[in-house]
C-alpha cells in the first residue's frame, strides 16, 4: 500500500469496514466465554493492526478486540483467565503501541511485516487457543505456504478470520495474462483498498501460491472470452476466485466460512470475509454473526427498505443449502446427526447467511411438517414429564436431526 492510499484507508472508516468491524465485534464475545469456560490460554493475534484509531475517532480493530475481550473477560467466572493479544504491524505499530497503551492485556505490539513475524510469533505461542485476524490491503502477503508451516505448530484450537480481496486476486491476475477489465466490472469494484503497487510484480507461481492452484488461469481465460456478451462475467470470476480460495482453505480446515461484504445497492461484493476452524461451537457462531451481518448489509443498501428488486438468485438461499445438506446426509446413508454438527455443515456451504435462530426456526418446521425426524436426549423435560421440544445442546442436553 502506498503511503497516500494508508491515509485515505485510516481518514474515515467505510461502511463495509464497519461490517467487517461487527463481524470480528459479534463473534469475539461468545468465543471468549467458550474458550475460558472450557479452560486454556488464549492468544489473539492481530496480524495487520493498523494505527489502532481511524482519524475520525473510530476505533480501529485492535481497539475493538481490546474492548471486547477486557469485558468478556470481566464477566467469565473461569479460575483460569490466561489472555493476550499481540498486534504485527508494518507501518503504524509506534502509533499503535501509544493508542493501546499500557494494559495488562497487551502481550504485545511487533513492528514488522507478518511474513517475517507470524511464525515465529506462532512458535512461541504454542499450546494455546490461537486466533488470528488477518486483515491486509491485498491478497500477496497470503501466501499458502505460511499456512502450511503455521499448521505444523500444536495449538489447543485454531481460528482464523481472513480478509480476501478476491477482486484484488483478479485484477492481479488479469495483469499477469495481459487480459483488459472491462470497464463495468472495474467500476463496480473500483472503491478499493487495493495495493495497486503489487499488480506490476504478479508472477505465475506468486499467484499459484495464493490459492494453491493454478485453477485461476482457467477462471481468467473464461471471462476473458465471456466479458463481451455477459454483463455479469467480471463479477462470477471474481466469485469463482472466492471460491478456489474456499476450496483450499477446506481442504486444511473442517468448517470453513464465507461471506461477500457488500454494502453496494447493486449487492456487488467489495471483497470476502473468511473464517475457518476445526470446532462446532466456532462455526456457529460465526455463521451467527454472518447471519446477523446480511441484514445490516441489506439495510445498508436499501436505506432500510425493502424494494422489489431485491431478489436472490435460487443458488443462494441459505434454505436450499440447509435442505441439500440434508439430502446429502441421505444419500451418504448417513442415520442422524448432531444438530451442532449439522448447523456448522450447513454454514461451511452457505453463501448467504442466516442467524442462527433462523436456521433452527426452519429445522423446527421441518420437524413440524414430517420432512425430519428428531431424538432428542433427554425425551420428556423433568418438570412436566412432557415430550421434549428443545433446539439446543449441551449442559446435559442432546439433539440428533435423523435426515
Ligand atoms: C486494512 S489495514 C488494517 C486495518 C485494521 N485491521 C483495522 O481495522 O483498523 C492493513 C494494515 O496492514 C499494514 N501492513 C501492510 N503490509 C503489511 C505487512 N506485510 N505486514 C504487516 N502489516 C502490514 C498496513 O500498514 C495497514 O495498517
Amino acid at each position: 500500500m502506498t503511503a497516500k492510499s494508508n491515509e485515505v484507508f485510516f481518514g474515515k472508516k467505510k461502511q463495509w469496514s464497519e461490517i467487517k468491524d461487527n463481524l470480528l465485534r459479534c463473534y469475539l464475545s461468545p468465543y471468549m466465554n467458550k474458550i475460558l469456560a472450557h479452560g486454556g490460554p488464549v492468544r489473539y493475534v492481530d496480524c495487520f493492526a493498523g494505527p489502532g484509531r481511524f482519524q475520525d475517532g473510530r476505533d480501529g480493530s485492535p481497539l475493538i478486540a481490546v474492548k471486547e475481550i477486557r469485558e468478556a473477560v470481566g464477566r467469565s467466572h473461569a479460575s483460569s483467565k490466561d489472555v493476550k493479544l499481540y498486534f504485527i504491524e508494518k507501518e503504524h505499530a509506534a502509533e499503535l503501541a501509544e493508542v493501546l497503551g499500557r494494559d495488562p492485556l497487551i502481550g504485545e505490539v511487533i513492528s514488522g511485516s507478518f511474513e517475517n513475524e507470524i511464525l515465529p510469533l506462532a512458535k512461541r505461542l504454542q499450546n494455546s487457543n490461537i486466533f488470528c485476524y488477518i486483515d491486509p490491503f491485498g491478497v500477496k502477503v497470503l501466501d499458502s505456504k505460511l499456512l502450511e508451516e503455521f499448521q505444523r505448530l500444536r495449538f489447543n484450537t485454531v481460528e482464523m478470520l481472513i480478509n480476501f480481496n478476491s477482486f484484488g486476486f483478479f485484477r492481479w491476475a488479469c495483469a499477469h495474462e495481459h487480459i483488459q477489465i472491462d470497464k463495468e466490472t472495474n467500476e463496480e469494484f473500483s472503491d478499493f483498498d487495493d495495493d495497486s503497487d503489487q499488480v506490476v510484480d504478479a508472477t505465475e507461481e506468486s499467484l499459484n501460491r495464493i490459492l494453491g492452484t493454478s485453477e485461476w488461469k482457467e477462471t481468467i481465460a473464461r471471462y476473458n472470452r465471456e466479458k463481451s456478451r455477459n454483463r455479469f462475467a467480471g463479477r462470477e470470476a471474481v466469485d469463482e476466485i472466492a471460491f478456489l480460495y474456499w476450496r483450499f482453505l477446506k481442504d486444511r480446515f473442517k468448517y470453513v466460512l464465507s461471506i461477500k461484504i457488500s454494502v453496494k445497492q447493486s449487492g456487488k461484493a467489495e471483497y470476502h470475509m473468511f473464517f475457518v476452524t476445526r470446532h462446532e461451537d466456532g462455526a456457529i457462531l460465526m455463521g451467527d454473526s454472518m447471519g446477523k451481518r446480511e441484514g445490516q448489509m441489506q439495510n445498508i443498501r436499501e436505506g432500510g427498505q425493502p424494494t422489489l428488486f431485491d431478489v436472490e438468485p435460487e443458488e443462494n438461499n441459505p434454505y436450499d443449502v440447509i435442505d441439500h445438506v440434508l439430502e446429502d446426509l441421505r444419500k451418504k446413508g448417513r442415520s442422524r446427526i448432531h444438530l451442532k454438527e449439522f448447523e456448522a455443515i450447513a454454514y461451511t456451504y452457505m453463501t448467504k447467511f442466516i442467524p442462527e435462530t433462523d436456521l433452527k426456526k426452519y429445522l423446527k418446521t421441518l420437524e413440524d411438517v414430517g420432512r425430519i425426524k428428531v431424538d432428542r436426549y433427554p425425551e420428556t423435560t423433568p418438570n412436566t414429564g412432557r415430550k421434549s421440544g428443545f433446539w439446543e445442546e449441551g449442559r446435559g442436553k442432546s439433539l440428533w436431526i435423523i435426515p
